[in-house]
C-alpha cells in the first residue's frame, strides 16, 4: 500500500530563511517552488537522494501551516508516503479505524492528489498520503 517516503515536510517562517539553511548551508539541490493556494502554502522542494524535503511557508497566519508556526515555531511538520491508489488507501484506512483529516483526495503540489491522516491516529505524527499525477493517456 505504501510505496516509499516521498518527502518530509518542514514548516518555515519564509522560504528564503529555509533555503538559506537547507539549500545554502546543507547544499541540497532545489527542485523548484510552487504556491498551493488551496492549502495556503508556498512550497520549495529540495532533492535528497531519491527522496526530498518540502519547505512550507504559509501564505498567511490563518492557514494550517500558519497556525502550526504560531503554536510550535519552525520545524518538522509531516511525513509524506507515496501510494498507488489514494482513494482506495483512504477507504482501507478508514475501515481500520484511522481518523482522516481529508476524507477525499485534494490537490497537492506538482499536480498530485494528497490527503492527510489525523495525528491523533498516528501517535502524534501528521501523515500525508500522495498519489502522483496520472500521465494522460492520449
Ligand atoms: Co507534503
Amino acid at each position: 500500500m505504501i510505496a516509499k517516503i516521498d518527502h518530509l515536510g518542514i514548516a518555515v517562517n519564509s522560504l528564503q530563511e529555509g533555503l538559506a539553511v537547507w539549500g545554502d548551508l546543507l547544499r541540497l539541490e532545489s527542485a523548484g517552488t510552487e504556491t498551493v493556494a488551496e492549502q495556503g502554502v508556498r512550497t520549495a522542494f529540495l532533492n535528497v537522494g531519491d527522496t526530498r524535503l518540502e519547505l512550507l511557508e504559509p501564505t498567511g497566519p490563518d492557514t494550517p501551516v500558519g497556525r502550526f508556526l504560531a503554536k510550535r515555531g519552525p520545524g518538522f511538520h509531516h511525513v509524506c508516503f507515496l501510494v498507488e491508489d489514494l482513494e482506495a488507501t483512504l477507504r482501507q484506512l478508514q475501515a481500520r479505524g484511522m481518523r482522516l483529516v481529508d476524507e477525499k483526495p485534494r490537490r497537492g503540489a506538482e499536480g498530485s492528489t494528497v490527503a492527510f491522516l489525523h495525528p491523533s491516529s498516528t501517535g502524534g505524527v501528521l501523515v500525508e498520503l500522495k498519489q502522483k499525477r496520472r500521465e494522460s493517456v492520449g
